[in-house]
């Protein structure tokens, strides 16, 4: 097989159909969210997985999401924590909260959901702390900022996930004029400098290009 785009893509399709499966709920939050016209940059579906699976394995029972867009990776977690956990999710824009909500609520997780609308920066500071998970998807250009609360609002043994820190392989460029790539970079920087956390990446191919994840554990 040649190394193509479209070749990760049918293979990331082929391990989702043996190991995600289907799911009404998910894909309703899909197809509102495109009907919404979001931006359709949710995590692959294996990621999903892989984020509800990250929580069991941990056994986070108060997670916190920065950036909610249209709720599908919400779902994957607050299905993990069980009916007594709680997802604290993020979201700036107002709209994309709103998709949010009722993919949510459809999906019969919704009060085990608080979405608070405001943009992080604003929004961080007035969490109780104790989270268990944080997973950190929302403006690169902030991802210090967000590693710095994730430390605030964990505690030792919180696990700390980044999303799109591959961004095709344009993080090892030191000259890039992308504020993107400036914000992940910085984002690595902090996860291998700071004290706080102890952390490794991974790229990964599939539907979503050339990406990765970086995951960490709050020392
Ligand atoms: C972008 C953001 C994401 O969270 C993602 O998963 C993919 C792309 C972006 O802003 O380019
Ligand atoms: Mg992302």
């Amino acid at each position: 097989m040649e190394s193509t785009p479209s070749a990760w893509s049918d293979a990331d399709g082929y391990l989702a159909d043996l190991l995600v499966g289907h799911d009404s709920h998910l894909e309703a939050a899909l197809d509102a969210q495109r009907e919404a016209g979001l931006p359709e940059i949710e995590v692959a579906p294996v990621g999903g997985k892989l984020l509800n699976l990250l929580v069991r394995i941990s056994g986070a029972r108060r997670v916190l999401e920065i950036g909610t867009l249209g709720g599908y990776s919400t779902i994957w977690m607050a299905r993990a924590v069980g009916p007594d956990g709680l997802v604290v999710t993020v979201e700036a824009e107002a709209d994309n909260a709103a998709v949010a909500r009722r993919s949510i609520d459809a999906a019969g997780v919704g009060d085990r959901v608080d979405i608070r609308v405001g943009r992080a920066e604003d929004v961080l500071p007035t969490l109780e702390g104790g989270f268990d998970l944080v997973f950190i998807d929302a403006d690169k250009e902030s991802n210090t900022l967000y590693l710095d609360w994730a430390a605030t609002l964990g505690h030792p043994g919180t696990v700390v996930v980044l999303d799109n820190i591959g961004r095709d392989g344009e993080i090892v460029r030191d000259d890039t004029t992308d504020p993107k790539v400036i914000g992940t970079r910085a984002g690595l920087r902090m996860l291998g400098e700071d004290p706080r956390f102890d952390a490794t990446a991974l790229q990964t191919v599939g539907v979503k290009g050339w990406d990765g994840i970086a995951l960490a554990i709050v020392v």
